[in-house]
């Protein structure tokens, strides 16, 4: 039951909450960073007090490293992943796992076949709200799950990034870029996804740069900047969801889930924590009068922490022999959900999906990151 090592490959924006969360867990020990551009990587470890810097190949030769987490872009991720499974560590990798299914497969089988595991973000489904939200479902407040709904909708990151093209390239979009968050959460919480039917457009196939130094330049829209997917479970629900790159009206983390004896809404899925509450249904008017549907609120267990919460619950299941929880078969389902509804988009067809993911387990009772489990 040893401390795990880590190694971080990726010295960009969102390595600065992953090393700030995973150097204050006392089970984790991160060892090493790495990046493409080596002097992010040392500026990254200076500032986070890591060892060892260097580039991926640094990492990955370093013997202290039992883990490795990816947070480089979408388009190497496989290619990192794969790179550290061949050198007999474990992953973490943030999301999307892959952008096609067969590189995607491939690397978790040969995952499998050299002993180690897969973990993918979004980890968001092991934080406070959604742990809370699935125990509360699971006791049955709401009944039994009918149908959910979820929107995403902005007027698009080219408002604020300073380098907008690569979300509306392939294997970005709202789809691809957001979607993880909802179909995570969903998969998470109802079970598998079964079909999928959707609808696209992309009203714009020319954007602009709004901010920075490059601010006026035009970029091309690869892929459909909104998308509406209609979905199936394989445990009998449906849902809609929409994922919006071109609303005037800002809103997102809308999760509902409808059951026979209750809605409840949930946090963003984007977050860790955030208001659960759930309505009952009214019932019969008494006298023809409406009476007020009344919010029941449920308070949210456990400690709100962020980012690195997936390799931490990674450290502590390799350790204890059991399953973690955001794996790579989850990861996968659902990066082939998306890939579905992105070809229902462009032909039209209802498709159902090959893929599924076993019941996605609940992190140990009393999960405390700042406790020292491990030796
Ligand atoms: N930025 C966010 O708010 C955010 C939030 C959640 C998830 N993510 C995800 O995190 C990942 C990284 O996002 P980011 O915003 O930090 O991107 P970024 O571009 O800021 O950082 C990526 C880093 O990876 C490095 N890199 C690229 N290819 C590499 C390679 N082959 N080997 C080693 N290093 C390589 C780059 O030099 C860069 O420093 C993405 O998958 C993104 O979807 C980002």
């Amino acid at each position: 039951m040893s401390r795990l090592g880590v190694g971080v490959i990726g010295a960009g924006v969102i390595s600065q909450t992953y090393l700030e969360n995973l150097t204050s867990f006392p089970d984790v020990d991160v060892v090493a960073v790495g990046d493409i551009i080596p002097e992010r990587a040392q500026a990254k470890a200076e500032e986070h007090g890591v060892p060892a810097w260097g580039t991926a190949d640094d990492v990955l030769g370093d013997p202290r490293v039992d883990l490795v987490v990816n947070l480089t872009i979408p388009q190497v991720h496989v290619e990192v992943s794969a790179a550290a499974v061949a050198a007999g560590k474990h992953v973490w990798t943030e999301k999307p796992l892959g952008l096609d299914r067969a590189g995607t497969q491939e690397l978790l089988r040969a995952a499998d076949a050299a002993g180690v595991r897969v973990g993918s973000a979004p980890d968001t489904i092991l934080g406070p709200g959604f742990q809370t939200a699935k125990r509360a479902i699971a006791e049955g407040v709401i009944g039994t799950p009918l149908f959910v709904q979820t929107a995403f909708q902005t007027q698009g990151p080219d408002l604020w990034h300073p380098e907008p093209a690569f979300l509306f390239a392939e294997g970005a979009g709202p789809l691809l870029d957001m979607g993880p968050y909802y179909f995570s959460a969903l998969v998470s919480l109802l079970g598998p996804i079964a079909g999928v039917a959707a609808r696209g457009s992309r009203w714009r196939t020319e954007r602009h740069i709004h901010t920075g130094p490059r601010a006026g330049e035009s970029f091309p829209v690869e892929v459909p900047s909104t998308v509406q997917v209609l979905s199936s479970f394989e445990g009998g629900q449906h849902g809609t969801h929409l994922l919006s790159f071109d609303s005037a009206l800002e809103r997102h983390g809308v999760i509902e889930i409808h059951g026979s004896e209750g809605t409840m809404i949930l946090p963003d899925p984007n977050r860790f924590e955030g208001r659960i509450a759930y309505v009952k249904p009214l019932g019969v008017f008494r006298d023809g009068m409406r009476t007020e549907q009344e919010w029941i609120e449920i308070e949210q267990q456990g400690t709100v922490v962020g980012r690195g919460l997936g390799v931490l619950d990674m450290a502590r299941a390799i350790a204890a022999g059991r399953p973690h929880v955001a794996t790579g078969e989850l990861g996968y389902h659902v990066l082939d959900v998306m890939l579905s509804a992105q070809e229902s988009a462009s032909t039209g067809q209802y498709l159902e999906i090959a893929s599924t993911v076993a019941d996605v387990p609940l992190l140990p009772e009393g999960f405390d990151p700042f406790a020292a489990e491990l030796g």
